[in-house]
């Protein structure tokens, strides 16, 4: 992947105003020195989504979307950080820096465009094969047998391999000067024995898509009952399997609209939906479904819903993915259309409303997942209560979530008709074993006051360093928040940038602490400045005091209730923590006085 230095970033960012940029693909209006807008990243009827020019950064307040230009086009267009580098800097006119390629990358570089230009003629032959020849005609008659359109066929560019045994092959080495080399490592043509054959032959063709719209693999289905059912590209240097999704790129523009994906398993299942209306469904390519599919649909959407068949195969692919999808955070449901049929006979039965229908009221995952366990295994047995907790547990805590267990075990609980203090219990083992990062609390879950009082915190420590950023300025309490310990992770980095600037006696800017911050703070930072702009404020009045208030309280409580602990067995230990609560409440005291330092 190419590479850009921080120079070259702040010079396109320099020369862009992100409210031209942002305004190119959303109607902006400007109010006071913001600019709004409906989000682009989540439906809303109302604008809350905030454009800052001079901060050069996006906020929602809705969603909480919040980036530069750059994450900005690299969402909207889907591409990858330097590909958004380069977009940008052609619009701004600037020319990209000088690329150290080898002679190595430069070779591999053309033989890639070669494979991309062979699978995108090998497209249009298949499909003219389908729609404008003699050969074809089985092909077109088998899809009209499924149901499928004119119209259809040409959105999927479906297609036909001819039956002979190399007329790919020889087409495209004598017409089109391909050399063989360039077939076989595209998974379009085989060898063996000392002769070429082609992969696909006397199969009705789904082209797969890539991101950018641009076939990069096949799938082959025969026309009759022969094996295998399908054939599938192999993976290549243009295609990997784990990454993409049949039918993804069509379905796009929906998905983005609603922040739903419906995920089923065939290529058929994707193309008759996509043609009754229901266009935000994708299909799994004949392999379970992998992280890198749910990362990359985490991009674009909320939920999935899972529609596989409802058969034992099914099922069991279903309970595997949605541990996956659990681990993204995406929102899980599974929708059922009736016993034995899949969604591609169910809506050329029924329609698409019905099976909308279906998909409105497919189960949250937990629920289905609970009870197909409970059909699946005698939960009066301690033998199927064990094999129904384990499978419940995994995805339970795939998220290293502490919330999602323990406010599900009372419902299992209750579903098992088993004592919550015996799932307590099993669950306190299985995480000790496999997660060890969870917390299983012993009966009600969360702590609602603490939680509370935590978060409280981290909104004034948010308030204090967003204050000196967009003012510029160390406050005159800003030595006496030297060593403060900042709840938030990212309020401590940010703390630490800080005072590396004032270290390095540099001017406090925006630009000089994203500088000092890594990549992944980007987001969090523009979310922070967008936030408020704190007019008015007095800093040590709103943040520091309350701030050094709440942290001796802490230390006050944590102090006595150790005094308390050790009072019996080491009493001189005690004495020690109780005078160190003397000074703690002095100080408190004090801190409460005190005006504006
Ligand atoms: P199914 O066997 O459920 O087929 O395989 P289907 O989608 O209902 O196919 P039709 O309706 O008979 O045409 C589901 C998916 O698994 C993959 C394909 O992606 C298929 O769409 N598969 C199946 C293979 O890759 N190879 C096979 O031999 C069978
Ligand atoms: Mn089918």
């Amino acid at each position: 992947m190419r590479y850009f230095g921080p120079e070259f970033l702040q010079r396109v960012s320099d020369s862009l105003n992100i409210a031209d940029v942002i305004g190119s693909y959303i109607p902006l209006k400007k109010k006071g020195n913001r600019y709004w807008a409906c989000c682009p990243f989540h439906h809303e009827k109302t604008p809350s989504f905030s454009v800052s020019p001079d901060k050069g950064l996006y906020y929602c307040f809705g969603c909480h979307a919040a980036g530069n230009v750059f994450t900005f086009v690299q969402k909207m267009e889907n591409l990858s950080f330097p590909e958004a580098v380069e977009h940008l800097a052609e619009m701004a006119h600037i020319e990209l820096p000088e690329e150290q390629v080898s002679e190595e990358d430069r070779k591999k570089q053309s033989e890639i465009t070669a494979m991309y230009e062979a699978a995108r003629l090998a497209s249009d032959y298949f499909h003219n094969c389908l729609t404008k020849t003699r050969m074809g005609e089985a092909g077109l008659a088998y899809f009209r047998k499924r149901h499928l359109s004119a119209e259809t066929i040409e959105a999927f560019k479906l297609g036909f391999a001819p039956p002979a045994w190399d007329r790919l092959f020889h087409d495209f080495t004598q017409k089109k000067n391909f050399a063989p080399k360039t077939l076989v490592d595209a998974g379009l043509v085989g060898y063996s024995n000392g002769r070429y054959f082609d992969m696909f032959r006397n199969r009705c063709m789904f082209p797969i898509l890539n991101l950018k719209g641009k076939p990069v693999a096949f799938g082959g289905r025969v026309l009759d009952d022969s094996k295998p059912k399908y054939l599938n590209s192999p993976e290549t240097p243009i295609f990997n399997k784990r990454r993409l999704l049949f039918a993804l790129y069509q379905a796009l523009p929906r998905i983005r609209e609603t922040r739903q994906v419906i995920m089923v398993e065939g290529y058929m299942d994707a193309i008759s939906l996509h043609a009754h209306g229901v266009t935000n469904v994708v299909a799994s390519l004949g392999t379970a479904f992998t992280i890198e599919q749910a990362r990359l649909l985490k991009r674009y959407a909320d939920e999935v819903v899972f529609s596989y068949d409802m058969d034992a195969a099914g099922q069991n692919a279903t309970r595997r993915a949605l541990e996956i999808a659990e681990t993204v955070g995406l929102r899980i449901r599974v929708a059922r259309v009736g016993e034995g049929k899949d969604p591609d006979e169910f809506v050329n039965l029924h329609g698409g409303d019905a099976y909308l229908e279906a998909v409105r009221q497919a189960q949250p995952a937990m629920d289905y997942l609970l009870a197909s366990l409970l059909r699946q295994y005698d939960a009066t047995s301690l033998e199927g209560q064990q094999h129904i907790l384990q499978e419940m547990f995994a995805v339970l805590t795939a998220r290293e979530d502490s919330f999602l267990i323990n406010s599900y075990i009372r419902k299992m609980a209750r579903a098992m008709r088993v004592d919550e203090g015996l799932i307590r219990s099993e669950a306190t083992r299985y995480v000790s074993r496999n997660r060890p990062g969870i917390y299983i609390s012993p009966r009600e879950p969360v702590k609602e006051a603490e939680s509370r009082e935590s978060q409280k915190q981290v909104r004034l420590e948010e308030g204090f360093l967003a204050y000196c950023l967009l003012y510029h300025t160390f406050p005159s309490a800003w030595p006496e928040m030297k060593d403060f310990p900042y709840a938030s992770p990212f309020c401590q980095r940010l703390a630490e940038a800080i005072r590396a600037v004032e270290t390095e006696g540099q001017t406090l800017t925006e630009k000089a602490v994203q500088q000092k911050l890594g990549p992944e703070d980007v987001e969090a930072l523009a979310a922070l400045l967008m936030k408020d702009d704190y007019a008015g404020t007095i800093p040590w009045e709103e943040f520091v005091r309350p701030l050094k208030l709440g942290y001796l309280q802490k230390e006050y409580k944590r102090h006595t209730e150790k005094a308390g602990e050790l009072s019996q067995e080491q009493p001189e230990a005690a004495r020690e923590e109780m005078l160190a609560c003397i000074r703690l409440s002095r100080e408190i005291r004090e801190l409460q006085k005190k005006t504006s330092g």
